[in-house]
């Protein structure tokens, strides 16, 4: 199975979640692709047997938070995806609020289905990225 990670990170961290994601895809016998979203194709995705899609949290800490904009704008160029299953993840600094909420309404928007998803603070970025890896990979359409 082939898994693309693509993340939007600005410091590094949710490149880090990224990692850990495709490390933990990895450890579990399939492929892991890491990706920047902003440079995420058409191709990247119909190759792709699942997708996890991360995200830093950005907002004014208390108003309009949500995930990073540049990733919602990525997202908007993604193709159709075609019932793949996906999974979303963030990382935040105070509270990611509805990030995560946003983020997988965008990406059902483009025709995915959303299996997973994991908040994990900017302190331990891979926190919760091993379960989110597992219930991906062991979606139905994925396996
Ligand atoms: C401009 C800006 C706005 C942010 N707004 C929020 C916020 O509203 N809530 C929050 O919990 N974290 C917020 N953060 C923190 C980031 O989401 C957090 O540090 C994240 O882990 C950064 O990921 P990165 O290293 O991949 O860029 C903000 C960070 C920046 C730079």
């Amino acid at each position: 199975m082939e898994v693309l990670v693509a993340y939007e990170s600005r410091g590094g961290r949710t490149r880090r979640a990224a990692e850990a994601v495709a490390t933990a895809v990895r450890e579990r016998g399939s492929n892991a692709t890491l990706k920047a979203l902003s440079e995420t194709t058409a191709q990247d995705i119909e190759r792709s047997d699942a997708v996890a899609v991360g995200s830093w949290v950005e907002g004014f800490i208390v108003v309009n938070v949500g995930p990073a904009k540049a990733a919602l704008r990525a997202v908007g160029q993604l193709p159709d995806m075609g019932g793949k299953p996906t999974a979303v993840f963030c990382t935040y600094a105070v509270n990611p609020r509805t990030a995560l909420a946003t983020l997988r309404r965008s990406l059902e928007a483009k025709g995915a289905t959303v299996v997973a998803e994991n908040a994990s603070p900017r302190s331990h970025p891979e926190r919760g990225a091993a379960e989110l890896a597992g219930r991906l990979c062991a979606s139905p359409r994925a396996t």
